[in-house]
């Protein structure tokens, strides 16, 4: 096979800069400003990446919108003339997203599976196969449900046999279909465990206590729209209103203070929440599997882009959780071991005060059904790139998070587990006693 690009229609015209899809970062001084860029959003079709609504437009906070080509004209003679500070942050769109497809022939390498491409769904589909089958000590494959268009949803189970009960370590990728990061995360922690799993002491010891649950994508038809369709695609696939728009925002789906805030009952919006709580097949799956198994999970880990932020509940209410101070404890030592590896900053806290209100999140719903350690993070960047993230960044962003999602493993892990955590103390110490005596 030859090397071809493989290429996502997004809207192709060439020629002069005018004509293309740009992302522009703005920033609205006055409730002025922001009045006018809540009327463009309507009139020009404006695609906000940050916030996602126009009503979370506020002064002195910046904004984030891909311009349709064919408004991007109107829009800069609109800032300029109101003199409202803004910057093109991607300049062509779709040379942005042609650059990010992989070649054909990347995603192998000699190792077998190429952890810092992105990878189309069939490759994560024979991805899981593979795993499952060359670690079959460790790894076993289960399916969790149907998506709406009929394809299965499997989850990887990490776990050591033993007879003891152990607890549950949650984490999905790919709820939102364009956060093409998401999934390759989910990925690289598999590869991680599985290649350290037997010299690292930390992972031992989570192992004794804890499984791993991963469910690599959980918006398969979104995700498979995104490659084929629509590469800037966000919600799942079902029809509503007939067939006159389609798909829903699963994250705001969940039985959360559903629709109430920061989401959407018009089925054309990026955050139509759907017809119910758990109306969707993806979601309902998700939901009657932990509510199942909800007094052993102890970590519900969502894994989204971009914006750099762990995220604590809830979205919908700016009440604290029960736990708050826990949460924030542990959330605070992620950071810190997130940004030890490349220097990258996250933001920790409460969804409503760092970021923007919203309700039907699957982080909140978890936590109100009493799972204690309930996370949502926001991985690279701050908007340079934004959903579009280059692939050459795949390798750096995994690299940074595992260590962050560790660190929070390992405080649940202390928490819960306080006996065997100091076993491992121990038996580190003794062997540093005994490294010390052989070099003596
Ligand atoms: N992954 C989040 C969502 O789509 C993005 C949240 C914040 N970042 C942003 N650029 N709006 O809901
Ligand atoms: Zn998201």
């Amino acid at each position: 096979m030859e090397a071809q690009q493989i290429t996502v229609p997004l809207r192709r015209c060439n020629e002069q800069y005018k004509e293309l899809d740009q992302v522009l970062r703005i920033l609205p001084q006055t409730s002025e400003h922001v009045k006018q860029l809540q009327h463009l959003h309507d009139t020009l079709l404006l695609d906000l990446w940050k916030p996602l609504l126009p009503e979370d437009i506020h002064a002195g906070e910046e904004l984030h919108v891909r311009v349709p080509a064919s408004s991007v004209q109107e829009m800069t003679g609109f800032l300029n003339q109101h003199l409202m500070a803004h910057k093109v942050l991607i300049h062509d769109v779709q040379e942005q997203l042609d650059s990010s497809m992989p070649r054909e022939g990347q995603g192998k390498v000699p190792e077998g599976y190429s952890y810092t491409v992105y990878h189309p769904m069939e490759e994560i589909y024979h991805w899981m196969y593979r795993i499952k089958e060359s670690n079959s000590e460790l790894v076993t494959q289960h399916y969790l449900g149907m998506t709406y268009e009929n394809r299965p949803m499997y989850y990887l189970k990490i776990s050591k046999p033993s007879n003891k009960a152990k607890k549950i370590i949650w984490m999905d990728c790919g709820i939102h279909a364009r956060e093409w990061i998401s999934p390759a995360f989910c990925q690289w922690f598999v590869k991680e465990i599985l290649q350290n799993y037997r010299t690292d002491p930390k992972i031992q010891s989570f192992l004794q206590n804890l499984d791993f649950y991963v469910l690599p994508v959980l918006n398969i038809d979104g995700y498979i729209y995104s490659w084929t369709t629509e590469r800037l695609w966000r919600k799942s696939r079902s029809p509503h209103v007939n067939g006159t728009c389609f798909g829903t925002d699963l994250n705001r789906n969940f039985n959360a203070s559903w629709c109430n805030i920061g989401a959407s009952q018009n089925c054309s919006s990026l955050t139509f929440c759907g017809m119910a709580p758990e109306s969707e097949p993806e979601t309902k799956a998700v939901a009657r599997f932990i509510e199942e198994r909800k007094s052993d999970v102890l970590c519900f880990l969502t894994i989204h882009s971009y914006g750099q932020y762990i995220l604590t509940p809830y979205g919908y209410k700016t009440d604290l959780a029960n736990n708050h101070q826990e949460l924030m404890e542990a959330g605070e030592k992620a950071a810190v071991a997130l940004k030890e590896k490349h220097g990258t900053n996250f933001t920790v806290g409460p969804t409503s005060s760092i970021l923007y209100k919203n309700s039907g999140s699957s982080r909140d719903w978890a936590h109100l059904i009493g799972i204690p350690f309930s996370y949502t993070f926001e991985l690279r960047d701050r908007g340079t790139y934004g959903f579009i993230l280059p692939p050459d960044q795949i390798q750096p962003t995994c690299e940074e998070t595992t260590p962050a999602v560790m660190t929070i493993i390992e405080y649940v892990n202390q928490k819960y587990f306080p006996s065997s955590a100091v076993a491992v103390t121990s038996v580190s110490l003794w062997l540093i006693v005994l490294f010390a005596w052989t070099l003596s």
